[in-house]
């Protein structure tokens, strides 16, 4: 772990295993981190905030300029224990989430200085501004799917603004993390930024509950969110909460074409094992198109090539544990012990040769679904995609809706007027149309319903979540 500036091991000196989920094969150990070294490191956080809060805002950007060209020069090690640790392959995922890490210490490293005030005209005789001021120290805590990534986009947004860290790491993908955080410690004062390793009910708990945290921005399940909202709502402290989907994808008839098919397997991120929170695992299919369109998806996914994360020809990589490995499982069973269920493509893993040595398993599509099913409605966070036909457009956006999540959503037609009237009935936070790609540094990005609170990602996301505002009002007669 990483502790005001310093390597640190747990206080009782407890570890915990990571394993390559492609081979079941321990690589490597990370401390248990528990209340005590929480403990430490919000302390040490607090800390430096007296000093870094006054260090000018453009000198604190130009120091993640210099983090975003250290992490650069060591994307492709660091891309490799990513690959590793989470078993995504390195080149269509975790290659990519070090470019997007370098690009977001960069984009907020420039932001820094925008954190301005306002004047207020309430008369000749009155001068009102506001300030944007950082609100201490921060409690991070990330999930395992894009940890790096994840982590970086709580770093930055946290230290630009003149906050302090204490980030807490996925325990099944600790490593990268752990390597991009001491990178940072070659720039940041002691303290600014401060790593800790360790399950989510003890370090992350004892985090979330820490008096001196003075702000909690969470990533991950639902489940966890509301633990973190209650946590919070003790001490009165602002949340931002990134939580999961169930994202549907509207396809209308006229966008039966290779195109949007090749959108719409991005936009479940089958080659992320489907282990994304904006996954577009509903897909909506216009009753006409149903049968062709899922012909063309089934004839692509059979050529993704499942194995060997580090293995450039690989596609497609395992899933992050036994844990999870067994609940997308689960699902999958449930959907084959549907009657009316059809599965097109996957279905439950092999038991023997090479698949089976690691927590592979293959792209699935299931027809004939109805959107009440549990396979329909709950996350699973697994390469699981759902077809289900609709023949009028007001049918579509109500099953779209249908849903206690609203996190992202895809619209795939030609016809504009369609796709921003479908675009604008979806509750969802994130609606793209006619592409299937993953976020971007600038947009402003987060949840509707149960699929979270505040926004990341942006200028504004920043600002709202990373300040707070304060009043002045000075009388000038
Ligand atoms: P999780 O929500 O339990 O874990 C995410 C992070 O929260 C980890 O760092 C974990 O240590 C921490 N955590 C867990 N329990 C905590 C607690 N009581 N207090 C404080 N921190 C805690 O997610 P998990 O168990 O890895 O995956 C379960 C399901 O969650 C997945 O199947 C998926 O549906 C969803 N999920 C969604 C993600 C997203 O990006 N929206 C990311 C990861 C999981
Ligand atoms: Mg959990």
């Amino acid at each position: 772990m990483i502790i005001d500036g310093k390597a640190a091991d747990a206080q009782d000196g407890r570890l915990i295993d990571v394993e390559n989920p492609a081979t079941r094969q321990v690589i490597a150990q990370v401390p248990r981190g528990g209340e005590a070294d929480v403990d430490r490191a919000v302390r040490a956080a607090a800390k430096a905030f007296e000093s870094w809060r006054e260090v000018p805002p453009r000198d604190r950007g130009r120091l993640l300029m210099k983090i975003a060209d250290a992490v650069e020069a060591e994307i492709e090690p660091i891309a490799r224990t990513v690959a590793l640790e989470t078993g995504n392959a390195i080149r269509t995922q975790a290659r990519g989430e070090m470019k997007v890490t370098a690009d977001v210490f960069r984009y907020f490293g420039g932001l820094a200085s925008e954190a301005k005030g306002e004047t207020i005209p309430l008369g000749e005789n009155m001068l009102c501004y506001t300030r944007r001021e950082p609100i201490g120290v921060v409690g991070g805590i990330v999930p395992w799917n894009m940890p790096v990534g994840l982590g970086t986009l709580k770093i930055a947004m946290s230290v630009a603004v003149g906050n302090t860290l204490v980030l807490k790491a996925a325990e099944d993908a600790p490593l990268g993390l752990l390597r991009v955080a001491e990178i940072c410690q070659q720039f940041l004062p002691p303290g600014v930024l401060n790593l800790i390793t360790g399950f989510g009910e003890e370090a992350g708990a004892a985090l979330a509950r820490h008096p001196l945290v003075r702000k909690l921005s969470f990533t991950g399940s639902t489940e966890v969110g509301k633990l973190i909202m209650h946590a919070a709502a003790d001490r009165i402290v602002p949340v931002s909460l990134e939580l999961g989907g169930k994202s549907p994808a509207i396809v209308f008839p006229d966008a039966n074409d290779d195109k949007t098919v090749d959108g719409v397997i991005t936009g479940m991120r089958f080659t992320r094992q489907g282990q994304s929170c904006t996954a577009g695992s509903r897909l909506f299919l216009h009753r006409d198109i149903f049968d062709s369109f899922l012909e063309k998806v089934t004839a692509k996914l059979s050529k993704l090539k499942i194995g060997d994360p580090l293995d450039e020809a690989t596609d497609m990589g395992a899933i992050i544990n036994r844990k999870q490995f067994d609940r997308v499982c689960s699902y999958i069973k449930d959907g084959l012990g549907q009657k009316e269920g059809r599965v097109l493509i996957g279905g439950l893993p092999p038991k023997d040769g090479p698949l089976a040595q690691g927590y592979f398993v293959q792209p699935t599509v299931f027809a004939g679904v109805a959107n009440d099913w549990r396979i329909a409605r709950e996350e699973i966070f697994g390469p699981v995609m759902v077809a289900i036909p609709w023949d009028d457009e007001r049918e579509a956006i109500r099953m779209a809706n249908d849903s206690h999540y609203g996190l992202a959503a895809y619209v795939w037609t030609r016809d504009i007027t369609k796709a921003l009237r479908t675009a604008h009935a979806i509750e969802s936070g994130w609606v793209q149309v006619n592409q299937g790609g993953g976020q971007m540094p600038g947009m402003s990005y987060g949840g509707f319903k149960q699929s979270g609170i505040g926004r990341e990602y942006s200028l504004e996301g920043m600002l709202d979540g990373f300040t707070q505002r304060k009043c002045v009002t000075v009388n000038l007669q």
